[in-house]
């Protein structure tokens, strides 16, 4: 048997783990075992592959710097999955999906070199095929450039490093749309007559296509980007798969490609969100109105005031965001939810489906503190319990609980549900200044009658509650 059949049978076994892996990880309960499949999956895949280079003579240079590439790779990817903190997860994510993009631009200039500049036609590719081969080239570098650029603007939003604002270029639609026309007619070209000076125009257009795509979409809307991204650096990886010659790397380029863009589908259903307007670097969404609307005065309040509030009441529901898990006010909070609990109020959880910075963010940290899961409840599940609520607590979220995207047409974050916490009798937000959200607008909500502000770190405020109480 050669190391060529052992390496096609170790394919197929790591391609069925991915797909084990991917239903395992559809499940709460089993997801755990869906990412050891996944392991599983990629060990095998890499075996196989450095096996592969070895029955094909690699030489003792190719070897040192395989061997070189997979230690450094190994110990920067284990340093940074220990150190990440969880609000930090979907920027690093992110770049991760950059370095997928810039290695599909790699894998086509590689291609590009051993077939089209250098000649080896003949060894390398069948003369048949080889105008399927400078498509192959010029499409894999396209899909891996926009993926490189946009990763790289999620990566600088997701961080704070750039505004979360979209970037509003006049006629950014024609920009896009001129962009695909004029790849379409690079790659009939290139196709036609490859040479490098096609290819780096293609390169470049794309890399530029890429960061307008993502600069365009504002930060409410980032977490649909990020799954986009996602799909995309599946599509760059398959795409290499087909210049490689590599059946495993299509196949799981397919997945990955695939079941981004269906969570961007759902997540897109979930906001309320046109899909085609979101891939299509936010198709249709015009530029905000100016922030200099007059929404009166907030009020403020104290810690204490807010014990005598709680005290009182017989119902409560907490709307957690972003900033508690920045405080890590999880724990103060599951006591505070604990004593009130003993006192005989109803205490609930209200979670918004994109509340923090990942899916599922909240409900994790909850979980970590021990609140009980059976008061944790989705948005729908709750959204019309607030007039009924005596207190709600809005610890740390901001955009979730915006009532301008229900009232407010022009708002950038128009038409995403939201948590109707503003029916409640009383309103308590914890955070630490004025500033606006995620998604950079101003929030309404902070303004009414009903609503006051608790102002300082999370964590420290809901500890001075507990204090009081
Ligand atoms: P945000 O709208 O980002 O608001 C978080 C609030 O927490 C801010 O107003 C901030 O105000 C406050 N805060 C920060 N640190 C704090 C601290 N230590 N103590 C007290 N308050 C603190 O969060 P959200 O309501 O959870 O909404 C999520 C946003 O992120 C949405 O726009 C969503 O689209 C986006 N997003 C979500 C995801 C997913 S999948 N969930 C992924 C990426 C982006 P101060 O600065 O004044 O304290």
């Amino acid at each position: 048997m050669t190391m060529e059949s052992v390496a096609i049978a170790a394919y197929l076994v790591a391609a069925l783990l991915f797909i084990m892996s991917l239903a395992g990880l559809s499940k709460h309960e089993s997801a755990k075992s869906g990412i050891w499949f996944g392991i599983a999956g990629m060990g095998i895949a890499v075996l196989a592959t450095i096996g592969l280079a070895f029955s094909e003579a690699i030489s003792t240079v190719g070897a040192i710097l395989m061997g070189i590439a997979i230690v450094v790779g190994a110990v920067i990817g284990l340093w940074r999955a220990r150190v990440v903190q969880m609000t930090g997860m979907p920027e690093l994510i992110a770049l991760l999906h950059s370095f997928v993009g810039l290695a599909a631009v790699l894998v086509g200039w590689a291609g590009f070199y051993m077939v089209e500049a250098l000649g080896d036609a003949q060894t390398e590719v069948n003369s048949d095929l080889l105008g399927i081969h400078h498509g192959e080239v010029i499409v894999g570098v396209f899909i891996g450039a926009v993926t490189f650029t946009g990763s790289i603007v999620a990566f600088l939003k997701l961080s704070a490093r750039i505004d979360s604002k979209p970037m509003m270029l006049p006629g950014k639609n024609f920009l896009n749309i001129g962009a695909l026309v004029l790849f379409a007619a690079l790659t009939v070209w290139f196709v036609i007559t490859p040479n490098i000076g096609i290819l780096v125009a293609g390169t470049v257009l794309a890399l530029l296509l890429g960061w307008h795509l993502v600069a365009s979409i504002g930060g409410g809307d980032m977490p649909v980007v990020v799954s986009m991204l996602n799909s995309y650096s599946g599509w760059a990886a398959a795409a290499s798969g087909f210049l490689l010659g590599n059946n495993l790397l299509i196949v799981t380029g397919a997945l990955v490609g695939s079941s981004g863009a269906y969570l961007s589908y759902i997540m897109c259903a979930a906001m309320n969100r046109s899909f085609i307007s979101v891939i299509a670097g936010g198709f249709g969404i015009e530029a905000p109105a100016s922030g200099d609307v007059d929404y009166g005065e907030h009020h403020e309040i104290s810690a204490e005031e807010v014990a005598d509030l709680l005290k009182d009441a017989s119902s409560v529901v907490i709307t957690p965001g972003y900033g508690m898990a920045v405080a890590q006010a999880q724990y103060p909070v599951a006591e505070l939810t604990r004593q009130l609990r003993e006192r005989g109020v109803n205490v609930r959880f209200g979670i918004h489906p994109v509340a923090g910075r990942l899916p599922g963010h909240m409900n994790v940290l909850l979980a970590e503190a021990k609140v009980p899961y059976d008061i944790v409840l989705e948005m729908d599940e709750l959204n019309d319990d607030f007039p009924s609520t005596d207190v709600v607590l809005v610890i740390g979220a901001n955009d979730t609980v915006n009532p301008a995207a229900e009232d407010d047409p022009t708002s950038p974050i128009a038409g995403m549900p939201v948590l109707r916490v503003w029916g409640a009798k009383d309103v308590i937000v914890f955070k630490r200044s004025m500033a606006v959200g995620y998604a950079g607008v101003q929030n309404p909500l902070f303004f009414k009658d009903n609503s006051s502000m608790l102002f300082g770190d999370a964590k420290d405020r809901v500890e001075d509650i507990l204090k009081a109480m």
